[in-house]
């Protein structure tokens, strides 16, 4: 049989930040329209790993590399990444003093009649209010995530990575975040194709709102453990992250 190229391959990636190794050796793969969730203690790496795969620049790879699509994407900056079809939710998006919400939708959408295209989901999100303010200055917490989601809802990309997409975010929120994700992430609404993901998550709530198909842990800067997502959550629940290493769902 024919060996197919996952979309996301990350070799053998060890990454340096300030001088300080925060990865070591990390080996992930993720399939087209896969979904693939991050679990792990705080420090342990896991928005280091997708600033690199991002690829924003005080992220040093010291080893291994970064292919997408086959490509390798090691010395690639940002935006070159983010128009291959890498798309990002941040944990702590920035604000950007003197560009409306409504100009960056419209760049991140290529110009295209983003509006239109997902005025259901727009709605949704409630941005009325926000799309002529400096983008993410003063928003509430639920506000900066909405406002996140438009973004990557307008740039469609094939892989996103969300960054803890339920922090400071309450109910009524995650469940509209949970549904601009399940639209980047399900076939037909903002692409013909089904996205794929990397969600970074430390309570897991926002997987009663996605579907996800595999999870890994990372510990220190190595990945630890493998397996379903919600198995791997509930023996965290039972007995944290240490025990991960030996437990006997992994299946790495
Ligand atoms: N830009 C940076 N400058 C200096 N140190 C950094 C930077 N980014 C990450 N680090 C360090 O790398 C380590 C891992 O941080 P990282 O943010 O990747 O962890 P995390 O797993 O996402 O944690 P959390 O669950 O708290 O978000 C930390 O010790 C952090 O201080
Ligand atoms: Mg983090």
């Amino acid at each position: 049989m024919e060996d197919v190229i996952p979309l996301l391959e990350i070799e053998d990636l060890s990454v340096e930040v300030e001088e300080r190794q925060v990865l070591f050796s990390v080996n992930l793969a993720i399939g087209a329209g896969e979904t693939h969730v991050l679990l792990g203690p705080n420090g342990s790496g896991k928005t280091t790993l997708l600033n690199t795969i991002m690829g924003l620049p005080a992220y040093r790879v010291t080893s291994g590399r970064i292919l997408f699509g086959g490509t390798d994407i090691t010395p690639m900056p940002i935006d070159e990444r983010a128009k291959l079809g890498i798309g990002m939710a941040f944990q702590r998006p920035p604000a950007v003093r003197g560009v409306k919400l409504r100009q960056l939708i419209h760049v991140a959408g290529d110009g295209g009649g983003m509006e239109e295209r997902l005025s259901g989901l727009v709605r949704n999100l409630d941005l009325d209010r926000l799309m002529d303010r400096d983008v993410n200055m003063g928003f509430s917490g639920g506000e900066t995530k909405r406002s996140e989601m438009a973004q990557l809802l307008a740039q469609a990309p094939a892989i996103t990575l969300f960054d803890e997409p339920e922090s400071g975010v309450d109910l009524d929120n995650i469940a509209v975040v949970g549904e601009a994700m399940n639209a980047l992430l399900k076939p037909g609404t903002v692409a013909e194709r089904k996205g794929a993901g990397l969600i970074v998550t430390h309570t897991g709530h926002i997987l009663e709102y996605v579907n996800a198909d595999v999870g890994h842990v990372l510990l220190n800067g190595k990945l630890a453990c493998q397996g379903n997502p919600l198995d791997l959550l509930e023996e965290i629940g039972r007995s944290g992250y240490q025990k991960c290493v030996e437990c006997a769902l992994c299946d790495q």
